[in-house]
């Protein structure tokens, strides 16, 4: 009598077929969503030294992005605009004109390709002179309330510029309700909310702050309001917090380090969570690969699938068009 192991898991590996048969989990172009940084001007291309692959483009150039994601199939854009350093101010008013960059560039994309959502962030980090997400008091508080009342400005200004989605990064006290409720008195019942609702202090967000043009004028850090990363159950109390106050859907931020959160956040509340793959990240995978660590396009696809497998609806990462077209093929 031969001796042989009762059940083999290798069987349903052993063919490229049964693999895809047996898979679990898909990635799919559909769950990407293409965070896009906007800089006025026109016919302008600014590479981002930090962020390896990913620029800054004018709007004309922006649309010719939003087209491509359109053709490889990415349903939604993440706007970021990086607004011209003598319209930052220290109470970040520019948020509220409607004819600022992130405006203009909403105007512009709807416009031209309709059928691709549009996620816009909410805070004030872009229009600030010091880089911080809301107005600070003497200290260098950032203050709360007074904060979120112009979150909800900053939000109606997007919404009637056009967006689909609305994201609140700013992670302060509150806020969901208000954008929700000013939100429904304007009639934009349809307008979504995703709310960044875990979001970690994080040391991977460095190359995003490049981009926006933030990070020099950042004074001292974000630890007041973004989560510490020591903590889990506080990110569970700030997803539910959100939920009860009107959030469509949440999100987990930075990504990789926080797989935990994100299947936490899942099995908890059975409601659609995204991830976003931040800059730092993007930034360690393509450095990895320029140093022969890994190949790129499966560390990329390993990663991505690696959210899928958390729970995650879908991802926003700087990879999505890249992505997109891998798997498109
Ligand atoms: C702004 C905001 C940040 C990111 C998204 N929205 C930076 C920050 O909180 O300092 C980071 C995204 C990334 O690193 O890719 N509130």
């Amino acid at each position: 009598m031969s001796s042989f192991p009762a059940i083999r898991l290798r069987r349903t590996r052993a063919t490229a077929w049964s693999r895809r048969l047996h898979a679990e989990n898909v990635l799919t172009p559909a769950d990407l969503i293409w965070p896009l940084f906007v800089t006025a001007g026109s016919g302008l291309e600014e590479p981002i030294a930090s962020l390896p692959g990913v620029s800054r483009w004018s709007l004309d150039l922006l649309v010719d992005r939003a087209k491509e994601a359109r053709d490889a199939g990415i349903p939604c854009l993440a706007l970021f605009p990086n607004t011209e350093p003598d319209r930052r101010t220290e109470d970040g008013r520019e948020a509220l004109n409607p004819d600022n960059l992130m405006c203009r560039a909403i105007r512009a994309l709807k416009d031209a390709v309709p059928e691709v959502g549009l996620l816009t962030d909410v805070a004030l980090d872009p229009y600030t002179s010091h880089g911080h997400d809301g107005l600070v008091d003497e200290a260098g508080y950032v203050i709360n309330d007074a904060t979120a009342e112009i979150l909800v400005g900053q939000a109606l200004n997007q919404a009637n510029a056009g967006a689909d989605i609305i994201a609140p990064s700013d992670m302060m006290d509150g806020r969901v309700g208000q954008i929700r409720g000013a939100l429904e008195d304007a009639g934009h019942h349809n307008v979504q909310i995703m709310s960044y609702a875990a979001k970690y202090a994080s040391a991977f967000y460095g190359p995003f702050r490049d981009a926006v043009g933030s990070r020099g004028l950042l004074k001292g850090d974000k630890k007041t309001y973004q989560m510490d990363s020591a903590n889990a159950e506080e990110a569970l109390r700030e997803v539910a917090l959100d939920l009860a106050e009107g959030a469509d859907t949440v999100m987990v931020k930075p990504g990789l380090p926080y797989l935990d959160i994100i299947t936490r956040v899942k099995d908890r509340f059975e409601i659609p969570v995204f991830a976003y793959q931040v800059s730092g990240e993007y930034a360690m995978i393509e450095a990895a690969a320029a140093a022969g660590a890994g190949d790129r396009d499966a560390l990329v696809l390993e990663t991505l699938m690696a959210f899928k497998r958390a729970g995650c609806s879908g991802v926003l990462t700087y990879h999505a068009l890249h992505a997109a077209r891998l798997l498109g093929r």
